[in-house]
């Protein structure tokens, strides 16, 4: 059984990919609005939370954990690794690999502050920028709460008013924050790009690697808060898209 985390809806993105690929994994996933944004936090909190979370889901039997949170995924994965050497993690990055090896010249990679500051990050940009391409980190302040609220209103000034505060050609788009991919059609209209690139499908594939064993279908939703009810979630987890 797979256990899945994010700070609220995002990785939702993430599980619908997972399901698409391997329907009847059975999984559970952990909710955290609670916590949410993780992107805002010191390093040191988000430590703190993640950890507890997945000792949360390793309680209830789950072998691999998705860190269904980019986040997460470049503050935590490498202590999680080192910490549950019972646990298999499989994280979330945003795909800059991808959109280096697709021969785009400037890449704009959206993240919450702490993905964009964080080291994990910056050496995947050094690791794959080839000559001639520039890749741009883009910290987005609030975009992954205001998602989380799931107004759509709300979403669109925020993309504007990211628009007019970036000062850079772009021709490719990598979304670095699980939250983005539910608004995928949205960031495409505003920002005016087709090529927009999320880990996802990536995800899905280790994920079909590493549980080949079909599952019974098991699928638990933790909720850490009332801002959401099940009915929500489960509407979102069917069309991958906030509202
Ligand atoms: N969905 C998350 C990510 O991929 C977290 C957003 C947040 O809580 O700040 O980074």
């Amino acid at each position: 059984m797979i256990g899945v985390i994010d700070s609220g809806i995002g990785g939702l993105s993430t599980l619908y990919e997972i399901l698409k690929l391997n329907p009847n994994c059975d999984y559970v996933y952990y909710l955290d609005s609670i916590n949410n944004p993780y992107g805002s936090k010191s390093e040191k909190e988000l430590k703190k939370i993640v950890f507890n979370n997945v000792i949360k889901l390793r309680k209830k039997g789950c072998k691999i954990i998705v860190l269904a949170c980019n986040t997460a995924t470049a503050i935590c994965i490498d202590e999680l690794r080192t910490t549950f050497n019972d646990l298999i993690f499989v994280g979330a990055e945003p795909a800059i690999k991808t959109a280096c090896d697709a021969a785009y010249k400037n890449i704009l990679v959206l993240g919450t502050p702490l993905t964009v500051r964080s080291k994990r990050v910056n050496s995947l940009v050094e690791r794959y920028k080839q000559e001639k391409q520039n890749v741009i980190l883009y910290a987005c302040k609030n975009l992954a709460n205001i998602v989380e609220k799931r107004n759509i209103l709300e979403v669109e000034k925020e993309l504007n008013k990211i628009k007019k505060e970036l000062n850079c050609c772009y021709d490719c788009i990598v979304l670095g924050c699980t939250h983005y991919c539910l608004i995928k059609e949205e960031i495409k209209k505003i920002l005016g790009i087709d090529a927009v690139i999320d880990g996802n499908k990536g995800i899905a594939n280790r994920i079909k690697k590493l549980n080949p064993l079909e599952g019974q279908g098991y699928g638990e939703i933790i909720l850490t808060d009332d801002k959401i009810n099940l009915e929500e979630v489960k509407e979102i987890l069917g069309s991958c898209k906030v509202c």
